[in-house]
């Protein structure tokens, strides 16, 4: 009898220890550093481990001919706290994304159909570039700048995966020149020369 209590009382210890399979996101809740807090589990559903938009085409219809359809944890509540998330790149021809680094996390991208330039830089400013087909996947380590842009003259499909729920996206034109950073400071510490800062803040909505 007192073994099967012991039994029992272990089985309760040991399921309490390990019910913190997940912790799905309360998102009307803030956004830390380490997520947000858990919805209560009693309110959990399968629902909010399924993200289903990644199987529709993103508008291209832009200035940079390209779009990226995140599953995030905004988007995405069931990827909070584990350190995975996801997103659709469509490309157009002609597209690019930008030089960009995502702060939070590694990137790795595959391609679904078409043929993708992709490349990073290393913090010693070496570069690494491969023109990348259906099939190939290419690896972005994390805080580094990196692009990608169409390959030939057909559309192409990536799924890019993020080993963070939240991976942050820093545009390193966006940062420069769609700003209040005033132009003669620009100018100082990129080396470009005032009619491209003016040029290119004209374009991005930048002032100053
Ligand atoms: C759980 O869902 C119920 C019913 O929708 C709601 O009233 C309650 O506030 C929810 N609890 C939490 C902690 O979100
Ligand atoms: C795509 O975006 C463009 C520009 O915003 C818009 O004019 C067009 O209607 C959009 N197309 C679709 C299919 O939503």
């Amino acid at each position: 009898m007192l073994h099967i209590l012991f039994l029992f009382s272990l089985i309760l210890t040991t399921t309490h220890v390990l019910a913190q399979d997940f912790c799905v996101a309360n998102l009307k809740g803030v956004q830390t550093p380490s997520g947000y807090a858990c919805k209560t589990e009693a309110n959990v559903t399968s629902k909010d481990f399924v993200f289903t938009g990644l199987g529709l085409e993103g508008n291209t219809s832009n200035i940079i001919k390209a779009a990226v359809t995140p599953a995030f944890v905004a988007q995405y509540p069931g990827v909070n706290g584990l350190g995975i998330s996801a997103a659709r790149l469509d490309l157009a021809p002609g597209g690019v994304v930008p030089m960009h680094t995502h702060p939070g996390a590694t990137e790795l991208l595959y391609v679904v159909h078409g043929h993708i330039t992709a490349g990073f830089i290393s913090s010693s400013n070496k570069v690494y570039l491969r023109t990348l087909k259906k099939g190939d996947i290419m690896v972005f380590p994390r805080g580094l700048l990196h692009f990608q842009v169409t390959a030939g003259k057909r559309p192409s499909l990536a799924i890019v995966y993020f080993n963070s729920p939240n991976p942050g996206l820093q545009i390193l034109d966006f940062a420069l020149f769609a700003n209040d950073l005033p132009s003669d400071l620009v100018e100082k510490t990129t080396f470009l020369d005032d009619a491209q800062v003016k040029k290119l803040k004209g374009v991005l909505g930048g002032t100053g």
